[in-house]
């Protein structure tokens, strides 16, 4: 009788496709964790950590922005915010102006937030009707002239020069997998202190915001005072 089944032939066999589909899964890690700070306060400071996934040319992320901006400009600096850039596939210039936001950010990291708003002002502009006969260059340069608005003249070239440059395109595809591993499948998705909130792909107002993090504070609250006494 010949037994082969626990031979370490066959089970290399078995193993190879698993360790395949497992090498397959793992993407690098990246030297930074991803997205952008807005405002100064750390993550490691604040209470509650708010993260954003956002793509500049979703309305939902446009109408997103303001209450979540306000309710952060209340909590300051018991919260802290980072803001992730998600590009969806059906916006035809997500990936584009994502990347055009990791270009702005290693220029000068001041502009990115106002790159940002500047985006979702004017995301008309560079929707799939507006760009369908464009090609991706005259897309790059339609919005390094408007960007200028924002960066600065001087730094146009630089920021055209980005759009070739890999690391601005690996930030880019960082921030897509980020998401993607979070199980991120709309914008905006809202994750707080590390949990997904319920009703991902739409925007939150203001009251909204207070609601959910209100209580949170006043627990971190309790903490404190329970370790004092
Ligand atoms: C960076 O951007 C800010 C805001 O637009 C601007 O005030 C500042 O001068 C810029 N810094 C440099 C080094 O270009
Ligand atoms: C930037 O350039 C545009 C056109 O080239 C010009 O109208 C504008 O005044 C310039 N802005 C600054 C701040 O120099």
């Amino acid at each position: 009788m010949a037994k082969t089944s626990s031979s370490p032939l066959n089970l290399l066999l078995l193993l190879s496709p698993l360790s395949f589909l497992l090498s397959m899964a793992q993407s690098p890690i990246p030297a930074h964790y991803d997205g952008f700070l807005y405002g100064a306060v750390s993550p490691w400071e604040a209470s509650v950590l708010v993260e954003a996934f956002m793509d500049p040319m979703c309305p939902d992320s446009r109408d997103a922005w303001p209450s979540l901006k306000q309710a952060f400009q209340h909590y300051s600096p018991l919260v802290s915010l980072i803001v992730h850039p998600f590009p969806l596939p059906y916006h035809d210039n997500s990936y584009l102006t994502c990347r055009a936001l990791h270009i702005a950010n290693m220029l000068n990291i001041s502009t990115t937030f106002p790159l940002l708003e500047f985006f979702f002002d004017h995301q008309k502009k560079w929707s799939n009707s507006a760009t369908q006969y464009m090609s991706k260059q005259s897309i790059i340069n339609d919005i390094t002239k408007h960007v200028s608005l924002v960066i600065g003249n001087s730094s146009i070239s630089a920021f055209q020069s980005g759009f070739a440059d890999s690391h601005t395109d690996k930030a880019a595809r960082v921030s897509f997998r980020y998401g993607c591993s979070r199980g991120v499948a709309g914008t905006p998705y809202f994750f707080v202190n590390g949990f997904l909130l319920p009703g991902g792909g739409s925007a939150l107002d203001y009251k909204q915001w207070r609601k959910i993090i209100d209580p949170l504070l006043t627990r971190a609250e309790g903490q404190i005072e329970s370790t004092i006494i």
